[in-house]
């Protein structure tokens, strides 16, 4: 691993992974291959940003040209791909978009790598890497009582995105199997942390708290999700990186499934400890059930048996720290959040979501 393709490195959990390899891989080079859509955002990578060993490329995964390119002209041993559309309730009202990121954008990528790689050999293959960022939700949902998911747990994705990533894991596998293509796959749960765009529960809770707005709650809140601190996560895929064996998937979870609704409780209540305001007190009572996402999966559960007895890999933060952790990030990150939330396409999307519920 030496001249790494991080792509989507300005989106949430790639800017944290990069900030991450950056400081922990000494003799690696980066370069962050984002086409910086609504959710990317190089402030978020402010503090690294003249490191000689990063360097920014704008450049978008659907275009075949651009992405050949980029491998050839920065010698890249190394993709560790992020980039998609990532947000279900976006995937509902406009689905397009994620088969075109999610599917196409995966295949260009694949197929720039095979050709660059396999075709031309320009590297032994026992060097070469092709590291696919993957979710929990192809998995689909689990009932009350219901095992955690394994990997061998079949595919049985219920909204447009997680079938758009349940098709890209298997554009993966097949470039795996059929052309021998060097890759490994991470599924992994809900994560939360800094940077992370403020259209998903956990920044939206925050924020809207912060200002005394009512906080959406879809249907009873008694969806349970597995969550994940995003630099967590970044260790996991660093570890799959360097020790996971080639051609293997691994699942990646937080070992936390509060429902919903305790998510946003307990950030209330975070709330009114640390920056208390007589006028919102208790911040609880600004809770609004809405109506539900349609589709919306009821629980998932991620079994990491395999990380953890392979690789030694364990979450490190526990829910309670972490919220208080990312809380205190947006409280000290105003200009940050300022900055996405003053866009017009946000505030377009904040109305489109949320005004019809
Ligand atoms: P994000 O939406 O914050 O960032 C996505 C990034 O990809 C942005 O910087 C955007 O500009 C870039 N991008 C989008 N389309 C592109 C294109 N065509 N070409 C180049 N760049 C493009 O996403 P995230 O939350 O950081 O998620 C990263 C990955 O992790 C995704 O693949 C997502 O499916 C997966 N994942 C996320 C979560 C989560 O909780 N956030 C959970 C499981 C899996
Ligand atoms: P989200 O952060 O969008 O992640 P995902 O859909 O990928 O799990 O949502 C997390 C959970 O929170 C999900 O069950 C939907 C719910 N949710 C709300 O109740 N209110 C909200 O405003 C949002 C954005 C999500």
């Amino acid at each position: 691993m030496k001249n790494v393709l991080v792509t989507g490195g300005a989106g949430f959990i790639g800017s944290n992974f990069i900030r991450q390899i950056i400081k922990n891989e000494k003799e690696l080079r980066v370069y962050n291959y984002d086409a910086l859509t609504y959710a990317g955002n190089l402030d978020s990578l402010a503090d690294i940003a003249g490191d000689p060993r990063y360097q920014f490329i704008q450049g978008n995964i659907c275009d075949p040209e651009q992405v050949a390119s980029a491998l050839r002209e920065h010698q890249i041993d190394t993709i560790v791909h992020f980039a998609a559309e990532s947000h279900v309730d976006r995937s509902i009202l406009g689905p397009r978009q994620f088969i075109e990121t999610n599917v196409m954008g995966t295949f260009t990528l694949l197929d720039a790598a095979r050709q660059y790689w396999l075709t031309e050999q320009t590297f032994p293959k026992e060097s070469v890497r092709f590291h696919h960022v993957s979710t929990d939700e192809v998995f689909g949902s689990l009932k009350p009582g219901e095992p955690a998911w394994t990997e061998e747990t079949p595919y049985a994705p219920n909204s447009p995105y997680a079938a758009s990533k349940a098709a890209s894991d298997h554009l993966v596998r097949s470039y795996g199997h059929t052309y021998g293509l060097p890759f490994t796959i991470t599924n992994c749960s809900n994560n939360y942390g800094p940077f992370q765009f403020p259209e998903k529960l956990i920044p939206v809770i925050i924020l809207n708290a912060l200002e005394g707005k009512p906080l959406p709650v879809y249907g009873d809140g008694q969806q349970v999700r597995d969550w994940l601190h995003v630099e967590d996560h970044c260790e996991a895929i660093h570890l799959v990186l360097t020790k996971g064996a080639t051609g293997s998937t691994y699942n990646i979870g937080g070992e936390n499934q509060p429902a919903n609704l305790s998510i946003v409780e307990t950030i209330c209540d975070i709330l009114d400890e640390i920056a208390p305001s007589p006028e919102h007190r208790p911040r609880r009572d600004l809770i609004q059930f809405v109506k539900d996402r349609p589709g919306h999966d009821r629980r998932y559960d991620m079994d990491t048996t395999k990380i953890s007895g392979e690789l030694g890999w364990r979450p490190r933060h526990t829910l309670q720290q972490g919220l208080l952790d990312t809380v205190h990030w947006y409280l000290s990150h105003p200009e940050w959040v300022a900055s996405i939330r003053q866009k017009q396409e946000y505030k377009g999307w904040m109305d489109a979501n949320y005004k019809s519920r």
